[in-house]
């Protein structure tokens, strides 16, 4: 009889009350541990709810395209479109009404070339925005090679086809200093080459910009999830591939050792990507280097949550909000997403 369990002795209280309590009457029994209970009502789930988060904690990217015939939706992205300078002013306007408050930048020009690159096109658009913006929005501008480089590759090579290592962070920091010089909030290096952090902190301090944050992509692994992004920003490699200088997803030490590496180079805020290969290495990265540890949901990820969707295998609002919860519960301290802007339609709160 339930109802006639004795309470348990005091050095058992706790989880252990459930196991081997005793009856009034002396028999043995093994009570129900009903972890039902407090999952019947949204307040009790509310109540006991370990992790939340604001739409302030979600960055949401925005491709600015040079060439006016690459706008246009983005395909496997829906709600996502190629902007140039005018419809993303409009974008911006859109979405800081809809609460987004921060913003990646992948600027994307229309001609490739092997090196001396010209962001001019994004420096105006990223004045504009920061006009628009002022101070209510954070601008973080994607720092790397491939929407730049003819072969599509994150780093250049040299007429041999090695890797130029110094001429590959010359080309970064180049970039980085235009996009701050232009309104910048941010520099979000996302090409995995040894090195750029230190290299771009430097150069930013001897410039005077001794306060820009360095939001470091830490740890990103090789991938197949970033299909739909490789589309929207023109950066697929015509050869080969990144594992070269991207993480192979088996290799949990050098995914570790990247970001503790970021870390010791000046990184400001760290991040993991895709976030769903990620999961087990938020919370040890941040334990690690006392950062705070983003992750980015990458495009195929928010991919494939619209195809269920599509395919009325799945609700994608839910499943959106679900899949942000789990990276949550990782220990992202923030989330690059597709769906930044629906934060507040999803029921988060704006801080
Ligand atoms: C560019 C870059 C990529 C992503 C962010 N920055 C593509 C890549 O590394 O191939 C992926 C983002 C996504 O898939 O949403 N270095
Ligand atoms: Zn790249």
């Amino acid at each position: 009889m339930l109802d006639r369990v004795t309470r348990a002795p005091a050095a058992t209280i706790g989880h252990a009350t459930a196991v081997g309590a005793v009856t009034a009457t002396g028999d043995a029994t093994v009570p129900p541990r009903r972890l039902q209970r407090l999952r019947r009502t949204a307040p009790l789930r509310d109540l006991v709810a370990e992790v939340g988060f604001t739409q302030s904690q979600l960055i949401q990217p925005l491709f600015l395209v040079e060439n006016a015939a690459d706008t246009g939706p983005i395909p496997g992205l829906p709600g996502n479109v190629r902007l140039t300078r005018e419809s993303a002013l409009a974008q911006l306007d859109a979405d800081l009404a809809a609460g987004a408050r921060q913003f990646i930048l992948f600027p994307v020009p229309a001609r490739k070339h092997v090196r001396d690159f010209d962001p001019g096109f994004a420096c105006d658009t990223i004045a504009a925005l920061r006009r628009r913006a002022g101070n209510d929005a954070s601008l973080w501008l994607d720092t790397c090679l491939c929407s730049y480089t003819a072969d599509g590759h994150c780093c250049l090579h040299d007429t041999r086809g090695q890797q130029d290592l110094p001429a590959t962070l010359d080309a970064l920091v180049e970039l980085a200093l235009q996009y701050v010089a232009a309104g910048a909030d941010g520099i979000a290096p996302s090409d995995m080459n040894d090195g750029r952090v230190a290299a771009l902190r430097l150069a930013l301090d001897a410039a005077g910009h001794d306060l820009v944050p360095i939001m470091s992509y830490s740890a990103k692994f090789a991938s197949q999830l970033y299909g739909p992004f490789r589309g929207a920003a023109h950066s697929a490699p015509t050869h080969g591939d990144r594992r070269r200088y991207q993480i192979d997803v088996r290799a949990r030490r050098d995914a570790l050792a990247s970001s503790q590496r970021c870390a010791a180079e000046g990184a400001d805020l760290l991040m993991v990507k895709p976030g769903m290969s990620s999961l087990d290495l938020i919370q040890p990265i941040a334990d690690a280097t006392g950062l705070a540890v983003g992750a980015y949901q990458v495009s195929g990820e928010y991919a494939a949550l619209a195809l269920l969707a599509r395919e009325g295998f799945a609700d994608f609002d839910a499943a959106l909000l679900e899949s942000w919860y789990a990276l949550r519960r990782g220990g992202a301290a923030f989330i690059i997403t597709y769906g930044a802007r629906l934060g507040r339609t999803l029921g988060l709160a704006a801080r």
